[in-house]
């Protein structure tokens, strides 16, 4: 079956087409970024409308890159929700309207389950069951997963996810957005040892994370540093200690729900998960603890169509599909 996949719930426009005997055929993604840079954050009218200009000309683009045509597809999947209602709108409306002109299924996928099972698009795809640390922008969770569509949460951000703690230092550090990426290069620099950031919740019990705490921290050194002459490498030393921490409890934590679970497996998987530290450190968590852990390819961390793609075609290949009239999107799904 070669399914479609449209994502479009905030600031990247993704298409891809995925068999389901091959795998992934071909993808596009048109990111917005430089067009919210100028605002320091995503303009959700202005993120509508470039999807608008930018979501069938990608689908050409895949059709094209994939050597087939339109009759070629099987079904159609897009981002249903969680994310931003205009934008969802535009890909849910692209999708649908495909999938009726080819008179082919469509299915709604939730974006957090695309960026779940995006690990299974490598050449190695991890087995089931494992423990999976979802760590975007929106969300920071960990999660049971006993097979597709078998998830049981075991904990979750009380407060900002890591991504959106990334973003927020980031931008306290004189960063633009989207600041996560440069705050991770500038903590190369830093020297870890000159602050010392709290780990919250690292010795709460449970499994669940709180970031908003540390953001402040953040804050709170800043503005005891504002005045150091420019040449105080501060700034980099900052970013590392933000880094460090928010490392540490991450990493700790999925190597707590390993341990509960019982799970020899850890998938990694979100825009921070493309985080070069958080990686090397689960990397020697995980090989002292005899787990194996997999990451989704760094271009599939953060959003893509072929996650989506992926997704919408593990719940077709099982006989799901949308109901053929009308649509409708979920900008909040638990
Ligand atoms: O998964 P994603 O693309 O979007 C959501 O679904 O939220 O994640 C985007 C998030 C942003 O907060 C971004 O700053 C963060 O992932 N991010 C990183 C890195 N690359 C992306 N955070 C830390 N280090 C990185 N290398
Ligand atoms: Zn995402």
């Amino acid at each position: 079956m070669r399914v479609l996949g449209i994502e479009t719930s905030c600031d990247e426009t993704g298409v891809a087409l995925y068999d389901t005997e091959r795998g992934l055929l071909a993808h596009a993604l048109h990111s917005q970024i430089d067009m919210h840079a100028l605002y320091g954050g995503v303009v959700p009218e202005l993120a509508s409308r470039d999807h608008i200009r930018h979501g069938a000309l990608l689908v050409q683009q895949v059709l094209r890159d994939a050597g087939l045509e339109m009759k070629d597809i099987d079904g159609v999947a897009y981002t249903e929700g969680p994310g931003l209602a205009g934008a969802l709108l535009v890909g849910a409306g692209l999708a649908k309207a495909l999938a009726f002109g080819l008179n082919k299924p469509a299915i709604g996928v939730h974006h957090l389950e695309g960026h779940l099972l995006s690990p299974l698009l490598a050449a190695d795809p991890p087995p089931f069951p494992h423990v999976a640390l979802l760590v975007s922008g929106g969300h920071t969770q960990l999660m049971d997963v006993a097979g597709v569509g078998r998830y049981t949460l075991l904990g979750e951000t009380i407060d900002d996810a890591a991504g959106e703690a990334f973003d927020k230092s980031a931008k306290l550090l004189g960063l633009p957005y989207p600041g996560g990426p440069k705050l991770a290069r500038l903590a190369e620099t830093g020297d870890p040892k000159r602050f010392s950031l709290p780990r919250p919740l690292l010795h709460s019990g449970d499994l669940n994370f709180s970031f908003a705490g540390l953001k402040t921290a953040v804050l709170t050194q800043a503005r005891k540093c504002a005045d150091l002459p420019d040449t105080d490498p501060w700034r980099a030393d900052l970013a590392r200690a933000f880094e460090d921490a928010a490392v540490d409890v991450l990493s700790k934590k999925a190597m707590t729900a390993l341990k509960q679970t019982g799970r020899k497996v850890l998938v990694v998987a979100g825009g921070v998960g493309a985080n070069q530290r958080l990686r090397a450190t689960l990397n020697a968590l995980c090989a002292k603890a005899g787990v194996k852990v997999y990451y989704p390819d760094l271009q599939f961390c953060t959003d893509n169509g072929a996650m989506i793609a992926l997704a919408g075609a593990l719940r077709l290949v099982r006989g799901q599909r949308d109901a053929q009239t009308g649509f409708n999107v979920r900008p909040r799904w638990p």
